[in-house]
């Protein structure tokens, strides 16, 4: 059983969280003693320099990385102690996830990649569609949700990436460089939609960017250097 913990507006949290790799018998810290927390419905930007630490910070928060020393609390739940099959659950169901390559299914179609997570968790078909489809509409897709992703541009296809990544009502939103890969019109396009409808869900977002202008819509930025978030 995951060990409790008291503080209810904390939504993350790290305690003295370490992460290091070792390559040809060197040890890189990417992470260094890190104490950070955040609330719920904070919009957090990380930036830093290309290998600075962005994307492990993010794995370790998804799960998909493991620390090699420290606390991991998403809410009153320590990561730390959980198995790989709770870990999935934890990803599937309170945090979502937005890559910068989109990461859609290509043989399903738009509402189907949308539903599929809330029919993993058991939800029927009808009710996940009828989900997926207000959520679609929200991210301005309403008429593509039979469509597949290799149709779609990539501005598109990041609005489906969004609406999938609400909808099993996630307590935190990861985007990995969500606007990496759009133009400079598109990726304006889709960092505003991000921000709307993680505000308006009151979601804590968590987004790594080497984009200069989230940091005039952020609450807080913090850049990752030697390890360690440095706040702006
Ligand atoms: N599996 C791994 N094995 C060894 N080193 C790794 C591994 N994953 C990441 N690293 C190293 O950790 C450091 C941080 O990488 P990370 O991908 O987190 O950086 P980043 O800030 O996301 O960079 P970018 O802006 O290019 O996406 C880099 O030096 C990288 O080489
Ligand atoms: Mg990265």
């Amino acid at each position: 059983m995951p060990i409790e913990h008291s503080d209810n507006n904390i939504n993350l949290r790290f305690v003295n969280l370490s992460k290091f790799y070792t390559e040809a018998g060197r040890e890189i810290k990417v992470i260094d003693n890190l104490n950070v927390e955040f609330n719920q419905g904070e919009v957090v930007a990380l930036i830093g320099k290309s290998g600075s630490g962005k994307t492990t910070l993010l794995n370790l928060i998804s799960g998909i990385d493991h620390p090699d020393s420290g606390e991991i609390w998403l809410g009153n739940t320590l990561l730390n102690d959980l198995s790989e099959e709770e870990l999935t659950l934890i990803r599937r169901n309170r945090v979502g996830i937005v890559f910068q390559f989109f990461n859609l299914i290509p043989t399903l179609s738009v509402i189907e990649n949308v539903s599929l997570p809330r029919e993993l968790n058991g939800s029927q078909g009808i009710n996940s569609r009828a989900s997926a489809e207000e959520l679609l509409t929200r991210v301005g897709l309403g008429d593509r949700l039979n469509s597949y992703p290799d149709v779609l541009s990539g501005g598109e296809q990041q609005r489906v990436a969004i609406a999938r990544a609400l909808i099993n009502d996630p307590d935190i939103i990861l985007a990995d460089e969500p606007t990496g890969n759009l133009d400079e019109d598109t990726a304006k396009e889709i960092l505003e939609l991000i921000l709307e409808v993680t505000r308006e869900a009151e979601k804590t977002l968590i987004m790594a960017t080497h984009s200069n202008e989230v940091i005039n819509y952020a609450d807080k930025v913090y850049t990752i250097h030697n390890g360690n978030l440095i706040p702006e």
